[in-house]
């Protein structure tokens, strides 16, 4: 048997310059620890990744709509194009696992299977198949990008808002009320919002999962987002297009209100800020803002603007600042607390590489040796949390 075997694999290797007798014995070979390594590698990599959908201890996942959009997307998903996914899945790991233990090798067999090229019928069938398939799914899914975005019309109690994406936060016009935030978009459950999305800079697009799906944030254009918000609560948001360095540090909050807590939000964000008390550790922080610190030369401090300002009209370079304290999200990312805000006003090139503040402000003021100390970002930190 043995003999025989190895008259076969000259008998191969003489018609096929020696590369299929290499082949048997490469196949013969039990897996080396170096490809099982590589096989837990990927393993691991999985398990670790399928974390990915918590995010500061929220979860972003598009499995649990709170939206109106959201829901629709994912009941697309679920009914037909999940029972699509489940039946090829079913079908072809069926298939290859039969074919894996029905033709597997025999002991001792070492003889190269017959080498098929190309079989018109297969390759008809497996491009015709899973073009149906494409198919089937194209007619909800194109209904359903029409139906989705449909404005309500300027007769409905629709909420409207601008979104301006820019490297790397958000910011939110309110033009019906002349506010504008940023990072926390506040919404009213039950109400529907019309958003117009456009971007100051590069391309970036607008995500919140679990209420709404994405649609780009593109310099020159406005594009409509419409939704309805359908549970209150703190809903996590992130841009979705790689817009440069600290993409994945672009997120958002939505705040989704009752009619009466937004009523209040915008009540107070058109009432003029108070002033700190003289003599106060914040009153030292608003003469650094204004002054030594260079704050006020890209951010303002006061919510209301003039409405008429076309989106595409940059307010100020940096996001506006005012009731910062109950925002919750700071620097497009991290949880707002006075600790994290002190961090990236003190070391911003840690917190943040690449954002204008760390290369605008942080790093020539390092570089001059006039980096505020950490009274000093005491203090402003103090003005910060009385803008409310
Ligand atoms: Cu903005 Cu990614």
């Amino acid at each position: 048997m043995v003999v025989e075997s190895r008259l076969e694999r000259r008998r191969i290797g003489a018609r096929c310059c020696g590369e299929g007798a290499k082949r048997v014995k490469r196949i013969a070979k039990r897996p080396s620890t170096r490809s099982v390594l590589v096989m837990l590698l990927l393993a691991l990599t999985v398990v670790l990744t399928s974390g990915c959908g918590v995010i500061g201890g929220k979860i972003a996942s598009t499995s649990d709509p709170a939206g109106d959009q959201a829901r629709l997307i994912w009941d697309l998903f679920i009914t037909p194009v999940w029972w699509l996914v489940i039946f090829v899945f079913v079908l072809v790991t069926g298939w290859i696992l039969i074919n894996i233990v029905r033709f597997r090798r025999q002991p001792g067999d070492t003889r190269i299977p017959p080498q098929v090229h190309g079989n018109q019928r297969l390759e008809i069938a497996w491009t015709l198949i899973p073009a149906i398939i494409l198919a089937l799914i194209a007619v909800p899914s194109t209904r359903l990008i029409f139906e989705l975005n449909r404005d309500p019309g300027p007769g409905s109690n629709a909420l409207r808002a601008q979104v301006i994406g820019h490297q790397w936060w958000w910011e939110f016009r309110y033009p019906e009320y002349g506010i504008v935030t940023a990072g926390d978009l506040h919404l009213v459950v039950g109400r529907p919002v019309v958003l117009t999305i456009t971007s100051h800079d590069v391309i970036h697009s607008f995500w919140p999962p679990r209420l709404a799906g994405k649609v780009d944030a593109v310099p020159g254009r406005a594009h409509t987002m419409v939704f309805t918000p359908e549970e209150t609560g703190v809903f996590y948001g992130q841009c979705a297009e790689l817009c440069g360095a600290q993409h994945a540090h672009m997120q958002f909050r939505v705040v989704v209100q009752t009619q009466e807590e937004f009523d209040a939000w915008v009540a107070k964000l058109r009432r003029p800020i108070p002033e700190p008390p003289a003599g106060s550790l914040a009153a030292t922080g608003q003469q650094l803002f204004a002054g030594k610190a260079g704050c006020a030369g890209c951010h303002q401090v006061s919510p209301t603007y003039d409405p008429v300002t076309p989106i595409n009209k940059t307010l100020a370079v940096g996001p506006n600042l005012a009731y910062i304290g109950e925002r919750h999200v700071l620097a497009a990312f991290t949880d707002n607390t006075p600790e994290e805000l002190h961090r990236w006003i003190a070391s911003t090139c840690d917190v943040k590489p690449y954002s204008i503040m760390c290369e605008k402000w942080w790093r020539i003021r390092a570089e001059q040796n006039t980096l505020l100390t950490t009274e000093e970002v005491d203090a402003i930190v103090a003005y910060m949390l009385s803008l409310q």
